[in-house]
């Protein structure tokens, strides 16, 4: 691998519990700490001479994007000073990240502002951000010798899980809560050829009865429980930051979950901030569909100290998520970067994604909670005019085109005589009605 030469920073890491700090000594297959059992997160240990050395790392990235090496065109591995460290054959990509960063003109005009990005991940191999967290953690697995990989999904997981696993010649097993996935992404997951389980529960009951699982079959664990996956997913903060030129945004606005996307983006920006490659953080705030709000109820109702968990529903099946893993670590986020919460309702969420489409950017209803949200946290006053939003758009538009097509159901012509004076007719009637 093409690295820094004068680099003293070796990407060794470490594996410390969120919660209590102990630094683990052997890391089981579920990835909880031994003391508390708590989630575990990734620290680098000779951190210091990463500070020393990183105004260096700015030149090599950026040299990177003249390079046609894999791991320097991955939108992850070209970061990876601050990732652990791999021998080069253990790294998995399938070209991952470079995703680009988009202005929402239409949609910065109607709210005031001055200044509205899309980041959209939706853009990544299989068309949503676990992309960048699966080649992390994929590469892992491959480094530890394993040869088959699973995860609980609401579907895009499960998408990823199995496309970087056969890319990677290992077996994949996924467990979906049957009837809640979209046809879009179970197709994918069949498609790249992974073992599809469909199980009569929902998301929580997938992944708790997976932890069973790994704990009597040798599969990797590929959920976001997984540290590693969350090192691949904090580089979608590098990307931000180098795409505006280092001058980060004010705030970062994203859809919540399991909660393990706004704790890496987190921790990205966290981490760049400890190295001084940016002068300040922005405030990550999370947005969850009303019916499936646990961390805006535990923010509200106990300030983060205990996760209320909550019987999750609603149409963004993305994010239909009652008990998510990483809610410590997001309350962590939330509070070191001053972000908030808010939740949004069901009709929020299919205006926001028909604005979004208007501006010719798609994006699946999960996504579209971002720009539901930011019009609240702008009507409360929380993000003002002046400030510079990004959001970030989760997946792409057809991963759910069920969602769209019974929205439009009632307005979708039927099919018509192939007649052009009929077409004609048709066009003018629809001209004349706008
Ligand atoms: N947006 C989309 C499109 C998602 O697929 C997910 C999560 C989220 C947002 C929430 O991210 O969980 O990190 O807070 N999807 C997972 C899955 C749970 O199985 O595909 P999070």
């Amino acid at each position: 691998m093409n690295t820094a030469a004068s680099n003293p920073f070796t990407g060794t890491h470490a594996l410390r519990c969120v919660h209590c700090g102990v630094v683990q000594r052997d890391v089981g297959p579920l990835f909880r700490c031994s003391q508390c059992n708590e989630l575990l997160e990734v620290i680098y240990p000779d951190w210091e001479a990463a500070v020393a050395t990183a105004e260096q790392f700015k030149k090599v990235w950026c040299e990177r994007r003249l390079s046609v090496a894999p791991e320097d065109v991955s939108g992850v591995w070209r970061y990876r000073e601050l990732l652990p460290k791999l021998d080069p054959d253990h790294v998995v990509t399938l070209g991952e990240g470079n995703t680009p960063l988009l202005r929402l003109k239409r949609s910065a005009q109607a709210l005031g502002l001055d200044r509205l990005l899309a980041k959209h991940l939706g853009m990544n191999p299989t068309g949503s951000f676990k992309d960048s967290g699966m080649s992390a953690a994929i590469s892992m697995a491959r480094a530890e010798g394993f040869s088959c990989v699973c995860c609980a999904s609401t579907g895009n997981t499960s998408a990823s899980v199995a496309a970087y696993a056969a890319h990677a010649g290992m077996k994949s097993v996924v467990l979906l809560p049957a009837g809640q996935v979209s046809t879009g992404k179970l197709a994918q997951a069949l498609e790249y050829g992974a073992i599809v389980l469909q199980l009569q529960t929902d998301f929580d009951g997938c992944l708790k009865l997976l932890h069973e699982v790994v704990q009597r079959f040798p599969a990797y664990l590929l959920n976001s429980v997984n540290p590693y996956r969350l090192e691949g997913q904090k580089t979608v903060s590098f990307e931000v930051a180098e795409q505006m030129s280092w001058s980060v945004p004010d705030h970062v606005v994203l859809p919540g979950g399991n909660l393990a996307n706004c704790s890496a983006l987190g921790k990205g920006f966290l981490e760049l901030y400890k190295l001084g490659l940016i002068t300040r953080v922005p405030r990550i705030s999370v947005i969850q569909a009303e019916g499936a709000n646990p961390l805006v109820r535990t923010m509200r109702e106990n300030g983060g100290r205990e996760l209320v968990r909550v019987h999750a529903e609603t149409r963004a099946t993305a994010i239909r998520i009652g008990n998510p893993a990483s809610w410590r670590k997001a309350v962590a986020v939330l509070k070191a970067t001053a972000g908030t919460c808010e939740q949004v309702s069901e009709e929020e969420i299919a205006i926001a994604k028909s604005e979004l489409g208007a501006e010719g950017i798609g994006c699946e209803p999960a996504s579209a909670t971002s720009l539901a949200g930011l019009k609240k946290l702008v009507r409360s006053g929380f993000v003002k005019p002046a400030d510079t939003v990004v959001l970030v758009l989760t997946g792409h538009m057809l991963k759910d085109t069920d969602y769209i097509l019974k929205k439009h159901g009632d307005h979708f012509a039927g099919p018509m005589e192939p007649d052009a004076g009929a077409v004609v007719r048709r066009l003018e009637q629809m001209h004349a009605g706008n």
